[in-house]
């Protein structure tokens, strides 16, 4: 199959009103987008990514107006989380409409919703006319695409279209939140963080880890990963060897001369490099990647979350 790369909207949405996939941009990282309501397009998702079936997809819409079509009832809070944080880095799980093809859901009675704050995206979205169910751009269990190039790379030939966009600002995935409950309940750290969850919904909490697996299947399986090992520290003082190693992190590490190093002012610049920096370790054969925990507190909570899995063997 021949990928074409575009930087035009329409054409990109063509593909959906076609039944076919596409990729495109948002502000957390690339998704591959399918019209929700079509159960034979949303297979094709599943085809050229290598993802396993009991994976559900979160769906995109461009305006408040479309949740309608996706969900079937919200609670209150669930209101107020969209007043405050859509459009932007935030997927919330609400119970589902009959209309979205149960492909998207994997079965289950609820549906992950998104309105992404960029604006090729909503322009995009837009013209599609239809909710866009879209996991990440990649190949499963690879680093997720925060690039077209990235997409490139692992979607070539396998997707018809990319939609071209700058690279995404915030670089790790929405935060995930289960609203069919009493109370928020966060299954995936992500772009907006707990304590601005919070801030909103006091009660607001985080899934404990045993119970997240059969909340939303996807997190059982590995995930973000380069070729590399990944290992987490906090303190290097050990010598490594020099070339085939390299480093991510807030603070320099003097003591070491890294294939590859990436020093990083602030969380949020090391939340939006990470998986880029994986990328470019794989691209020049390292063996080893160093990734310095950072404190679990805003957007720390979902760093340390992606290197984790990372790090699973
Ligand atoms: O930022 C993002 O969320 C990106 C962009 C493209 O929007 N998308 C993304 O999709 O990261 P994906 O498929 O890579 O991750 C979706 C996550 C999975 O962990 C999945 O289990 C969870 O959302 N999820 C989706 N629908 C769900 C549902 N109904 N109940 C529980 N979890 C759900
Ligand atoms: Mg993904």
């Amino acid at each position: 199959m021949r990928t074409t790369i575009t930087t035009s909207y329409k054409t990109a949405a063509e593909h959906i009103s076609n039944g076919q996939i596409v990729a495109f941009p948002t502000e957390t990282v690339y998704g591959l987008g399918a019209n929700a309501f079509d159960g034979a397009a949303v297979k094709k998702i599943f085809t050229a990514k290598g993802r396993p079936s009991d994976n559900p997809l979160i769906v995109h819409v461009a305006d408040i107006g479309q949740i309608a079509s996706v969900v079937s009832s919200m609670p209150r809070y669930a209101e107020k989380l969209i007043e405050e944080f859509f459009p932007g880095p935030l997927t919330l799980v609400l119970p589902k409409n009959k209309k979205i093809s149960s492909l998207v859901t994997a079965g289950l009675t609820s549906v992950g919703i998104r309105i992404p704050n960029h604006l090729i995206a909503k322009k995009f979205l837009k013209e599609c006319s239809v909710p866009v169910a879209a996991p990440s751009a990649n190949i499963s269990g690879s680093p997720s695409p925060t690039t077209w190039q990235a997409v490139k790379s692992d979607l070539n030939g396998r997707i018809p279209c990319i939609l071209k966009g700058n690279p995404s600002q915030i670089g790790v995935e929405s935060t995930v939140v289960d609203c069919t409950g009493n109370t928020p309940v966060i299954l995936r750290a992500g772009g907006v963080t707990l304590e601005q969850l919070r801030k909103i919904i006091p009660s607001t909490r985080l899934q404990k880890r045993q119970q997240t697996i059969s909340k939303s299947p996807g997190v059982k399986y590995r995930h973000y990963s380069p070729m590399a090992y990944v290992f987490i520290v906090s303190n290097m003082t050990e010598t490594v060897p020099l070339k085939s190693s390299a480093y991510i992190g807030l603070h320099n590490n003097e003591k070491n001369q890294f294939g590859l190093k990436k020093i990083c002012r602030t969380e949020a610049e090391y939340a939006r490099s990470l998986f880029h920096f994986f990328r470019e370790c794989d691209k020049k054969d390292i063996e080893t990647i160093y990734c310095e925990s950072v404190s679990e507190d805003g957007i720390g909570l979902a760093i340390m979350d992606r290197i984790r899995k990372a790090s699973y063997q």
